[in-house]
């Protein structure tokens, strides 16, 4: 049986590239890295949880067309976005004699893109970099827009470049040996782009909830696809997160991120941490009489009927707000806010009363 195939052009000048999604696509790989230009060595990172099959997978595909390739696995999780694993990762490199004909591929979730993306933005001066995502939420957000980085030991993401990869392969085959919360943790990050910018989408997810909880592979296409078209919209706006456009992905993330970092990154996962930071996030609109009951609940039915949770952890108040306080996307220390007007449309909100916000995580 053939899928439909989908491809989404990230618009940015010399920087532009393609997104393309489809399903049992993976050895598309190799033909689409060659069509664009000289290549003659690869060295695809990835990790020990999707080496086998996909990134084995995506190395024959390389190789058949007549590239060199390494393969380099680090260990699954956010302890790997380290300094030392970046130094290792550059000397490995220069091991394998990598250089500016290179191209790192990235076969892996957020964690190996961010890594990966941070080494091609950094050896030799920068070399080119390929995205294939290999979990729903690194298809529908990390991968695409050119954010890489690695973390600080107390500060996530503090240290990294915008580096736009040469083309982005999605395989929705690759969620298939997904964990059923690892997967339901990227449904979280789907239902935001409904509620911040396509009230449609959000009527559509509302209307699929079992094919999606089945990984209905056509119906995963036209979602992803969906999603990866608005970010494309929005960096192609705001590439750099300079107008406060591109801010407006960061819908949950304030609260979503304080959660993360008081319950243990791994205890809570991000899209769990954003389902519920969304949550609350629409508490605050509503409380400021910026939406009316009716957005809350149909988010809360939604990411509840989709498995995710609704609930914040049994966490004290006081140590939410001042989490919240340290984030960086706090600006000269105020709060910041990405509220819900209506289902589809959200505005960044930069003077909200702490009292508020304290409401908002307590009631
Ligand atoms: N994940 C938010 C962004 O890419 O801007």
């Amino acid at each position: 049986m053939t899928h439909p195939a989908n491809t989404v052009r990230v618009d940015l000048a010399e920087r532009g590239y393609d997104v393309k999604i489809g399903s049992d696509n993976l050895a598309d790989l190799g033909p689409t890295l060659a069509a664009l230009g000289k290549v003659s060595h690869a060295v695809i990172i990835t990790d020990a949880n999707v080496q086998e099959p996909h990134a084995v997978k995506a190395a024959e595909s390389l190789s058949g067309e007549g590239l060199s390739v390494d393969l380099v696995a680090v260990e699954p999780g956010e302890p790997s976005k380290s300094i030392e694993m970046a130094a290792g990762l550059w000397e490995g490199l220069l091991d394998l004699g990598a250089d500016r004909k290179s191209v790192i591929v990235a076969v892996g979730g957020g964690v190996v893109g961010d890594l990966a993306g941070f080494i091609a933005a950094t050896y030799a001066r920068g070399i080119r970099f390929f995205q294939v995502p290999t979990t729903l939420l690194a298809q529908v957000d990390s991968s695409v827009g050119g954010k890489v980085g690695i973390n600080l030991p107390g500060a996530k993401n503090m240290v990294g470049a915008f580096l736009q990869p040469m083309a982005v392969l999605i395989d929705t085959a690759t969620l298939d040996t997904l964990s059923e919360r690892d997967y339901r943790s990227g449904l979280g990050e789907v239902v935001k782009y409904g509620v911040i910018l396509d009230a449609e989408l959000f009527d559509h997810l509302e209307a699929n909830v079992a094919g999606l909880l089945g990984r209905e592979h056509d119906l995963l296409v036209d979602v992803i696809a969906r999603c990866c078209r608005l970010k494309a919209d929005i960096v192609r706006q705001d590439e750099r997160e300079e107008t406060g456009l591109r801010a407006v992905l960061n819908y949950g993330h304030t609260f979503g991120h304080a959660l993360e970092a008081l319950c243990g990154y791994g205890e809570l996962l991000h899209g769990e941490a954003v389902a519920i930071g969304m949550l609350c996030a629409a508490r605050l609109a509503e409380r400021l009489g910026r939406i009316g009951g009716d957005v809350t609940r149909r988010q809360r039915d939604l990411l509840a009927a989709l498995g995710l949770p609704t609930e914040l952890p049994k966490l004290d108040a006081d140590r939410i707000m001042e989490t919240m306080t340290r984030d960086k996307k706090v600006q000269h220390g105020l709060l910041r806010f990405v509220l819900p007007t209506a289902m589809g449309s959200v505005e960044l909100v930069g003077d909200v009363d702490p009292a508020d916000v304290r409401a908002a995580i307590e009631s």
